[in-house]
């Protein structure tokens, strides 16, 4: 009978083992992965709270996303303190039954987030190299209980198989973050000859275009990528005479043609690149002046031949251009703008990013609100 018992739970534990993989499996982003880490094991190990902290060496510090109670906010704790710090310090493993009996426990944190911790059971969590870069905490074995080794055992397994996965996704995240600076400063250079407020429309671009991909269906990391690729739509100005580009007053025919031509001068720049964000962000850059009914430039294409990144683009675009003040143009309010745009659906744009853009409309109207408390300023 007791040794079904042992069979049982034993084989349960498999399971939650094998799932747990599983569900580790393409979450490639670093802090719904640790959401996600911290929940499973919480429910694996029967403790009340868990929480996997990272270290950040720049910042002398641990944080942490998922301390749950606390709203969305990151907690951050100075490196070194509390038991954690311990176990970064030692680089191995703690269990204590009463942490207020602890000297190393520090109750800052409760005082914080207004958990009273009962027992603690931590360990490392370590890369390739064997260096500490985190720690898996559990808190609070369920039922008044305390942690055993068993449950310890079982922590060291889960946090060997999170480890590897935090480690890919905290690579991933840095690569994604380098390269959305350099995309982020390379569309400052673009803009910084005619924009007086380039910060905040290569932001409004940004936020447009996400909020209308987020209403057209796209998934999470599409929406993202178009967020981030967007503010490079017209890069290709680099190329423009300053005499087109900083002229007060409307374009001659042959300087309309000649600041047409940043569509394909973005194409040349952009084109050729490896990254998938600079790829789409020459899509966008060529073809955001395509218009749907076949009359725009460069080329003229219709409809589903625009790249969908561009047919939303190009809604943000002339959202962001209507409302702001031109050398050539006044500002134009929210409301007038919204209304040209709605009109514009099967002609200048997609009728279906005009259906997103409808979707989004008080967010849009929100974000448009906080550019102009900002707007217009310096650079
Ligand atoms: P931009 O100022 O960023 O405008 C982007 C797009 O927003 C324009 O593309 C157009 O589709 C829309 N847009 C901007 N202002 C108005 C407006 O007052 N009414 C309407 N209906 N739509 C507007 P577009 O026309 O291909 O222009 C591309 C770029 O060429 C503009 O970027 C701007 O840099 C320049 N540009 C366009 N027209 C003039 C002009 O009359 N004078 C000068 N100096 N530059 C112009
Ligand atoms: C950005 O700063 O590039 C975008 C930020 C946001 O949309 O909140
Ligand atoms: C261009 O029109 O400049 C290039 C667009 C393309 O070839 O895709
Ligand atoms: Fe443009």
């Amino acid at each position: 009978m007791a040794r079904t018992a042992v069979v049982d739970r034993v084989e349960k534990r498999y399971q939650m083992l094998v799932r747990f993989g599983q569900k580790l499996h393409g979450v490639v982003r670093l802090r719904p992965l640790l959401t996600l880490l911290a929940d499973e094991v919480r429910r694996i190990v029967g403790a009340a709270r868990c929480s996997i902290f990272l270290v950040d060496e720049a910042r002398r510090e641990l944080w942490t996303p998922v301390a749950q109670g606390l709203d969305a906010r990151d907690l951050h704790l100075p490196l070194g303190q509390g038991l954690i710090g311990h176990v970064v310090a030692a680089g191995a493993a703690v269990r204590v039954a009463d942490v207020y009996r602890d000297p190393r426990f520090n109750p800052a944190v409760d005082r914080h987030t207004g958990f009273k911790t009962r027992n603690v059971m931590a360990v490392p969590l370590k890369d390739r190299s064997g260096r500490t870069f985190g720690v898996f905490q559990a808190l609070n074995k369920r039922q008044g209980l305390d942690f055993d080794a068993e449950d310890e055992g079982l922590l060291r397994i889960l946090a060997g198989l999170a480890a590897a996965a935090v480690e890919s996704a905290r690579l991933y995240e840095e690569l994604r973050d380098s390269h959305v600076e350099t995309i982020q400063r390379l569309a400052r250079t673009a803009e910084y000859r005619d924009a007086k407020d380039t910060a905040a429309h290569l932001r409004s671009i940004g936020r447009y275009s996400r909020l209308i991909a987020r209403g057209f269906g796209l998934s999470d990391g599409e929406v993202e990528s178009i967020e981030c690729a967007s503010p490079l739509h017209d890069i290709g100005k680099v190329g423009i005479r300053d005499a087109v580009l900083l002229k007060t007053g409307p374009l001659t025919a042959a300087e309309t043609s000649e600041m047409r031509r940043h569509t394909s001068f973005g194409w040349e720049i952009l084109s050729e690149a490896k990254s998938p964000l600079l790829r789409l962000a020459a899509e966008i850059a060529w073809a955001h002046h395509e218009r749907f009914d076949g009359r725009g430039y460069p080329r003229g294409l219709k409809g589903g031949k625009i790249p969908p990144a561009a047919r939303i683009v190009a809604v943000a675009d002339v959202l962001d251009a209507l409302t702001v003040e031109r050398a050539y143009k006044r500002a134009w309010g929210f409301e007038e703008s919204a209304r040209y745009i709605l009109n514009e659906g099967g002609r200048q744009f997609d009728p279906k990013v005009v259906a997103a853009f409808r979707r989004a409309l008080e967010p849009l109207r929100q974000a448009w609100k906080e550019r102009r408390s900002r707007a217009p300023g310096s650079r």
